[in-house]
């Protein structure tokens, strides 16, 4: 049986991270695009993530010139063992795909780099990926998921609904306008002394709390687009811990209740602007048989139990299937690069060698510029 090997790279922020996916291709010749295979036919052959956490914590978060050093330290050996978990060389991969943007431009460079030197000296096909483009397909490497879909994109560089209409082709619905979501979970935890990075702190805390205790707000709820805004939530959560601080009361109690709320109205936002995009969504494409379209969730803030559970809801509410890839495959890593490696080489899309490393990279290029959107910036 016919089949394709790639080798994925992604080293866009803090992760260093190398994968193996190999993907049947029979029965997708007719149209490859519009189906992954009538579900997981497609392996991952190995799917290795070195996560710089401990490097940055110091500094409460991303720090751009220590990211792209210990990549560079770490690349090669991590593609080795890739290769090797893999039981494979290099000679029988099809293609090298890598991340080349939006990110961290230094550690962008060095996937790059890397994946071009072994494409040439191996004298394989170099594909570069849109790091987003890797979270937007990334359901379609665990799950039977057909075009057009509507994606939530939530991550630390990230806030943007999508709508997926093939390999390539994307119409942004909405984006946020200043701090991604993943950037807000981050903030808030460092505002509360919660440690990095934020987004489980924060969910930790909200477990143990009550939402409704102090009162945030839900910035752009109900608007008549489907963007995001969420630097006013930040400026509320600083201006309750200044109060709290002041008089003393921030407390293990205090901070609980404080999460829940953040995390409380982070839900809210999310599923009221999902719930026009999918109004919207359903009013630019054709559904007319049983099948229900898909509302896929992908990101590192997809991890979150309270924001996944809350989609799901709003997913049956308003007649979606929900898909949401495995958390593992939410936060960053290289199977994902390496599945719209391997989506966009059948489709026989493959780059030149002197393709750009890109800091911004926007997925839908037709859609004008919104502050902080196609942005993947330090998270410090
Ligand atoms: O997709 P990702 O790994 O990296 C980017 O492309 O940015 O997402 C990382 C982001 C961070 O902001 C992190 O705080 C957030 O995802 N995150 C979470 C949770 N786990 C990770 N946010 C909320 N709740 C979580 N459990
Ligand atoms: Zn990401």
């Amino acid at each position: 049986m016919a089949s394709v090997t790639i080798l994925g790279i992604e080293t866009s922020c803090d992760e260093t991270a190398a994968a193996i996916v190999r993907a049947d291709t029979a029965g997708n010749d007719a149209n490859p695009s519009a189906s992954n295979g009538a579900g997981g036919n497609e392996r991952i052959l190995s799917s290795l993530v070195l996560s710089q956490i401990d490097e940055h914590k110091l500094y409460g978060g991303v720090v751009p010139e220590i990211a792209a050093r210990a990549h560079m330290d770490h690349l090669d050996r991590l593609i080795e063992a890739a290769l090797e978990e893999a039981g494979i060389g290099i000679n029988d991969v099809d293609a090298v795909a890598a991340t080349a943007g939006p990110g961290l431009i230094g550690g962008v460079l060095v996937g790059v780099v890397t994946a071009k030197a072994l494409s040439l000296a191996a004298a394989k096909p170099f594909i570069a990926v849109n790091h987003l483009e890797g979270h937007a397909l990334s359901a379609r490497l665990v799950e039977d998921v057909a075009f057009p879909y509507l994606l939530l994109l939530i991550s630390g560089g990230h806030c943007q609904l999508l709508a997926v209409e093939g390999v390539g082709q994307y119409k942004r619905l909405g984006t946020t306008m200043d701090d991604a979501a993943g950037e807000a979970f981050d903030k808030t935890a460092k505002l509360m002394g919660l440690g990095y990075p934020g987004g489980p702190a924060v969910e930790k805390a909200a477990a143990r709390g009550r939402a409704g205790r102090f009162a945030l707000p839900r910035p752009l709820i109900r608007s008549d687009n489907c963007n995001f805004s969420f630097s006013g939530l930040k400026t509320a959560v600083r201006r309750q811990v200044e109060t709290l601080r002041a008089a003393g009361e921030l407390d293990g109690r205090a901070e609980a209740d404080l999460a829940a709320e953040f995390q409380a109205a982070i839900c809210d936002c999310l599923a009221d602007r999902s719930a026009r995009a999918m109004a919207v969504f359903r009013g630019a494409h054709e559904f007319s048989g049983p099948e229900k379209p898909a509302f896929v969730v992908a990101g590192g803030v997809a991890a979150n139990s309270a924001i996944k559970n809350r989609l799901q809801s709003l997913a049956s509410e308003e007649s979606f299937r929900f898909v949401a890839p495995p958390v593992w495959l939410c936060t960053d890593n290289a199977a994902m690069i390496a599945w719209a490696g391997i989506e966009r080489f059948q489709l026989g899309l493959t780059d030149p060698l002197d393709a750009p490393a890109r800091a911004r990279w926007p997925l839908d290029e037709t859609s004008g510029p919104v502050v902080g959107s196609g942005r993947r910036g330090a998270k410090v």
